[in-house]
């Protein structure tokens, strides 16, 4: 997509973090806005936080099929089509793959990977009424270097990008492009956010945590200006996907060592 000026964009989870910064991004940007987020409250607090353009929001659990189906639906009628979907929203639960419970398990990969499946398959009709379409998928740097104790949470990472390369594929010859976006530590509400990390926890992880939320809005968005494929964001995340390549082992074996000292105890 070379210009999002007057392109209309859908972003899930936009109540909070990267959701709600890159909302703000796309609106300086000139791109018109169909918002959701399962929290309608922090919703309307960033849809107010923008101005200049139109904003649509829209209340959706991305766990339900169904809500988005008709979030796509609304977003078609109130703004006439969408060009570019951004399936954002997600969650992690904090604990071994042996005692997260599997309603937690379960609770993750629906929002963050059948998510991004309902975003995608509902929104690629509407794409396609359009000159050109772009899906965007917020995987993260635990799609290459996962941490212990995050793993519902790593899977369902590695899972969208599996999904969003092998869609790349599939789209070949269509104006519609893909992009994945592994961003690293970004300074949001997720670890707040987070099923069952203790508030020391998460602030803990939040120290690691090193690059703003309007910093990685703004990578995202030159990101689909530019039809990159796949993008890191922060050094943290450049530096662990390029140790990764290089030497796998090690690289997980040195991140579990930093996160054990500096992370969550
Ligand atoms: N913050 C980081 O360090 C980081 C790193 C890598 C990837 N990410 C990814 O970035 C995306 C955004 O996360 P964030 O860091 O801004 O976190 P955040 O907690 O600040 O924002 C997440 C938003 O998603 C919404 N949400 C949660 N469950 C939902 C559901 N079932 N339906 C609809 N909305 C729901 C929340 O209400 C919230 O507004 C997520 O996919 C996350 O995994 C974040």
């Amino acid at each position: 997509m070379t210009k999002l000026r007057d392109k209309v964009v859908a972003v899930t989870g936009a109540g909070s973090g990267i959701g709600r910064a890159l909302a703000q991004r796309l609106a300086a940007l000139g791109a018109h806005l169909a918002l959701s987020d399962i929290d309608e409250g922090t919703l309307r607090e960033t849809a107010g936080s923008i101005s200049g353009v139109n904003v649509s929001i829209h209340a959706v659990d991305v766990r339900s099929r169904d809500a988005v189906e008709r979030y796509a639906a609304e977003a078609r009628a109130k703004h006439g089509g969408v060009d570019v979907i951004v399936n954002n929203a997600g969650r992690t639960v904090y604990g071994s793959l042996d005692e997260v419970s599997y309603e937690d398990f379960a609770m993750v990969l629906d929002i963050n990977m059948w998510g991004v499946v309902y975003g995608t398959r509902a929104f690629l009709p509407l794409l396609r009424e359009r000159p050109e379409g772009h899906v965007v998928n917020i995987s993260s740097i635990n799609a290459m270097v996962p941490f212990a104790k995050n793993g519902p949470y790593n899977m369902s990472k590695y899972a969208v990008l599996g999904f969003s390369e092998t869609l790349g594929l599939e789209l070949r010859g269509q104006p519609i492009r893909v992009t994945c976006v592994h961003p690293g530590g970004i300074q949001t509400n997720i670890v707040n956010n987070a099923k069952n990390m203790t508030k020391e926890q998460a602030t803990a992880f939040g120290r690691v945590a090193k690059t703003t939320a309007p910093a990685a809005a703004i990578a995202i968005a030159r990101a689909i200006e530019k039809n990159k494929r796949q993008v890191f964001i922060g050094i943290d995340a450049k530096t662990m996907a390029l140790c990764k390549r290089i030497a796998p082992h090690t690289t997980l074996q040195a991140t579990a060592k930093f996160m054990e000292t500096f992370g969550p105890k």
